[in-house]
């Protein structure tokens, strides 16, 4: 018996796909076929995929052309299956030319012809796009708009800033470029805002009452009345409302998380972040700069996304220790937050006038996590044990930093409708709640 086995995403599987298996299945009598997990497509750059790979396998196995489907991990897995279940030929579309010249010699390597003008990527971009409006005056949005452009069915199509005359490069050439959101809202389809945080309510109300989905910088509310009534707003209106924590949307932090959950440091006792950046310019001057944040309203909902993910929101006692910028009375250049859990303890650390080693530490019974700084961005953790020998590294790809995997995201949960989401809402609750604690002076001692 000729066995034969061939590799691939099977995104939005087509005609291309289709003959490209009947004509691997005629070169024996067996015909295997590896699907890509969505991890491994990620490393390999191919953030787009729209199926899971539940469904890609599915509309393999309904094309009842394979004699068998398995799963595409890692790199280099290849060699391992063509010997493990005894392979005679690969095949693979003439797009990849040469590059399995290294399997021939464990097999026959055959490359068949690339059914011409078909592929996933353009099924993908013929699908309705997305316009997305920018809210703000940051910096960063230029990096918003250059990491729109490797997420599939999304354009960014204007941008709405306190100072438009002000913006810089390419947000100036945008096709709506102004200074009311209301004229913004009315050529987009959703937006990503990253405002100050006091103005987040007014534009998160205005843009989902006219049914426009949401991306938007955490904290989105500085009360929780406040909160509550956009969540509705979103429910009813049947439009996503996003918080843009960016670590959550990363796959080594998502892995972090499942791993802590699952047990393998114990019972998590302590979780630690440190977030902090100095910047240029406040301090020196009372006036702020547009879009200038204190380190509360920049980094607190980072530091504060790990404690409530793993931990969960029920703490029962909040004291922050805060100080301000000795000119820019108005915000917070240093604030250390202590939480106190029925069975574990938390503290963030966060700075815009102080600078820290800016790790992550969750201490467990059994072991500790830590990802170095910058914890927020990273795509590396270890788990460390009392006997060296156990510790283990995981390394995971992470792109644009960050940015690239949550545009994608938010795109496929405006597209296919679901609710699902990467912060949940009691997380996004507990976050609104320290905030506004925060805001207000509640639980919060100030030092000089
Ligand atoms: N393939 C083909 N003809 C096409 C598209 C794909 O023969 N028009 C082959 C590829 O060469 C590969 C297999 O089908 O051997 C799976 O390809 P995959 O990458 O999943 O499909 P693409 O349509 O190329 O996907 P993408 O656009 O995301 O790269």
């Amino acid at each position: 018996m000729t066995k034969v086995i061939t590799y691939g995403t099977f995104d939005l599987l087509h005609h291309g796909h289709v003959r490209l298996l009947e004509r691997a299945r005629s070169l024996g009598d067996y015909l295997v076929v590896a699907v890509t997990t969505d991890d491994f497509d990620v490393a390999r750059g191919k953030i787009n995929v729209q199926q899971s790979l539940a469904e890609r396998m599915e509309s393999v196995r309904e094309t009842g052309l394979a004699d068998e489907i398995i799963v595409e991990e890692y790199e280099g897995q290849k060699i391992d299956d063509i010997q493990r279940l005894c392979i005679d030929v690969f095949a693979v579309g003439s797009d990849w030319v040469g590059q399995f010249d290294y399997l021939k010699e464990y097999c026959d390597v055959v490359y068949l012809d690339r059914t011409e003008g078909i592929s996933s990527t353009q099924i993908r971009s013929e699908k309705k796009r997305m316009r997305l409006g920018l809210v703000g005056d940051v910096s960063f949005l230029t990096k918003y708009l250059s990491e729109s452009e490797y997420v599939n069915g999304l354009d960014v199509s204007g941008i709405c800033a306190r100072h438009p005359e002000r913006l810089q490069g390419p947000l100036r050439d945008l096709g709506v470029v102004t200074g009311s959101l209301d004229e913004l809202l009315a050529s987009v389809d959703a937006i990503y805002i990253a405002s100050t945080p006091s103005e987040h309510f007014e534009q998160i109300k205005q843009a989902l009452e006219r049914g426009i989905h949401v991306l938007c910088e955490s904290p989105i509310a500085l009360d929780l009345n406040d909160f509550e009534e956009l969540e509705a707003i979103a429910h009813k209106a049947d439009v996503r409302l996003v918080e843009a924590i960016r670590p959550a949307y990363s796959t080594a932090f998502k892995r972090l998380c499942l791993l802590v959950k699952s047990g393998v440091i114990g019972k998590v006792t302590s979780v630690d972040a440190t977030c902090t950046s100095l910047i240029e310019g406040i301090g020196s001057s009372p006036e702020i700069p547009a879009g200038v944040w204190g380190s509360m309203g920049e980094w607190g909902p980072i530091a504060m996304l790990p404690v409530f993910q793993m931990l969960g929101t029920d703490f029962s006692d909040l004291h922050m220790v805060s100080r301000r910028f000795e000119t820019s009375r108005k915000l917070d250049a240093f604030t250390k937050a202590d939480f106190v859990f029925p069975d574990a303890v938390a503290s963030i650390i966060v700075g815009k006038g102080v600078k820290s080693e800016g790790d992550l530490v969750v201490s467990g019974t059994r072991g500790y996590a830590y990802v170095p700084a910058p914890w927020w961005r990273t795509d590396y953790f270890e788990l460390r044990f009392e006997n060296p020998a156990n510790n283990r590294r995981y390394f995971y790809q992470l792109d644009g930093a960050g940015i690239r995997n949550q545009l994608a995201s938010f795109v496929r949960m405006a597209e296919s409708g679901t609710r699902t989401r990467y912060i949940d809402p009691e997380t996004s609750r507990a976050i609104v709640r320290v905030m506004s604690d925060f805001v207000d002076g509640r639980n919060v001692t100030q030092i000089a």
